[in-house]
């Protein structure tokens, strides 16, 4: 997280953070593409993964595959163990309270969407308001205009300042009786912004109205601590924190999730069923019907471990000063904006070049064996706050290195020639 502002010619520190050493746990930072040396920044789409975690899923499907929950025999009640010994360390890596506040979900979008079609569905009503802010995912859009359709609530967005940060007094003025939920980022996908969460939960509870945290793009680049926070539910992806794809979590307050009626009906989140009438099971378990996805769960836990055995307070300054560089160096280039210049961010670095199609840029980058995001981001109305019709996105780990900016700084002056 950046805790100052990022002003031009502001000094860069040099961080005691052995990057080399990290970047040999990451396989495929080892490779090459079109005959380049792989530079890549795309990891606010996806991070790349550490040998420890290709490692886990190997070993699952070689030696512990088995359903879970289920089976008397060794493999059943192994798998089961490895896999709730992950809901502990999901648990203690976002310091929760309690392992029943850990539902394993698919990623940020099914938690959401878990979230909307429970507590959503079972608390707003006609005339109901739920407020989010105008730099969300679409996945923390569409959720809720499906929700609000459904009961003719009504969807009301924070708005935003040039910087890309909320402007708070509008905020304040968008919390009303009515107001059911406000889902929020907590790291902006398409301009790093982060938000102020602390101060956006207090004035929603102080009117008794719970919060939702997309925290996708916050858990790779900082420690996050739900208690502190006090959010009432938290969403995230392991595969945006170097876990697999297609696992995921939602945190959610134990006070909210006892009250919220199942997801989905199936095996495992029952206790009894009949013709008649189903028990549902007790929390976690009422909300994972069928067989989990056990294998990207258990090699998750080895992400988890991974992540645990880091300096979170050097990794934290050194993806800062990694930014800081990145912007200064940059922003040098003659016609190239950033788009998202809050005082705080992480990760993201958003940016045009005069006419040139984000999408040109990204290919000639590719060439250059360097991977960007171009597009939306699947944040549209992000595009139409700062009229555009897309950006390139520079997208930071803790593996990435000055090197692979100033890379990306000579790629871009390729552009501009081809362009020229
Ligand atoms: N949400 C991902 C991104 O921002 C896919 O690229």
């Amino acid at each position: 997280m950046l805790a100052q502002p990022l002003m031009k010619g502001s000094p860069v520190q040099v961080s005691p953070f052995d990057v080399e050493r990290l970047r040999r746990d990451f396989p495929i930072l080892r490779t090459s593409v079109r005959g380049k040396p792989l530079i890549y920044l795309d990891n606010a789409a996806t991070t790349q993964k550490p040998q420890v975690m290709i490692d886990a899923l190997r070993r699952y499907y070689e030696a512990q595959n088995a359903n879970i929950h289920r089976g008397v025999h060794y493999l059943s009640e192994l798998g089961t163990k490895l896999y709730e010994d992950v809901r502990q360390k999901a648990k203690d890596f976002v310091r929760a309270d309690d392992w029943r506040e850990v539902i394993f979900v698919k990623g940020t979008t099914e938690a959401i969407n878990l979230v909307a079609s429970t507590y959503g569905r079972s608390r707003v009503n006609e005339g109901d308001e739920i407020v989010i802010s105008g730099m969300e995912h679409h996945s923390n859009i569409v959720p809720w205009q499906m929700l609000c359709g459904e009961k003719n609530a009504k969807l009301r967005v924070i708005p935003l300042n040039d910087a890309g940060e909320l402007l708070l007094d509008e905020y304040e003025r968008l919390l009303t009786p009515t107001t059911r939920l406000v889902a929020v980022a907590h790291v902006s996908n398409a301009l790093g912004t982060v938000n102020p969460l602390r101060q956006i939960i207090a004035m929603a509870h102080a009117k008794g109205i719970p919060v939702l945290v997309d925290g996708a793009q916050a858990v790779p680049h900082m420690k996050v601590d739900v208690r502190e926070l006090d959010c009432d539910f938290y969403a995230f992806s392991a595969h945006k924190m170097y876990g697999p794809t297609g696992i995921g979590i939602l945190y959610g307050k134990s006070s909210f999730l006892q009250d919220m009626p199942p997801y989905q009906g199936g095996g495992d989140m029952i206790k009894s069923v009949t013709f008649e009438k189903t028990l549902f099971n007790d929390l976690p378990y009422k909300f994972e019907a069928g067989t989990p996805n056990i294998a990207d769960t258990i090699a998750f836990g080895a992400t988890l471990d991974y992540l645990q055995s880091l300096d979170w307070t050097t990794l934290t300054q050194y993806e800062h000063d990694l930014l800081t560089y990145a912007t200064e160096q940059l922003t040098e280039i003659r016609g190239l904006k950033v788009i998202g210049t809050a005082r705080e961010k992480a990760g993201v670095l958003s940016f045009t070049l005069e006419n040139i199609h984000p999408h040109d840029i990204g290919t000639i980058l590719d060439q250059e064996g360097i991977a960007v995001r171009t597009g939306h981001h699947c944040a549209q109305p992000v595009m139409i706050r700062y009229d555009v019709p897309a950006t390139v996105r520079a997208s930071f780990a803790f593996y990435n290195t000055r090197e692979e900016v100033d890379a990306l700084v000579r790629g871009i002056h390729k552009v501009v020639e081809v362009f020229a």
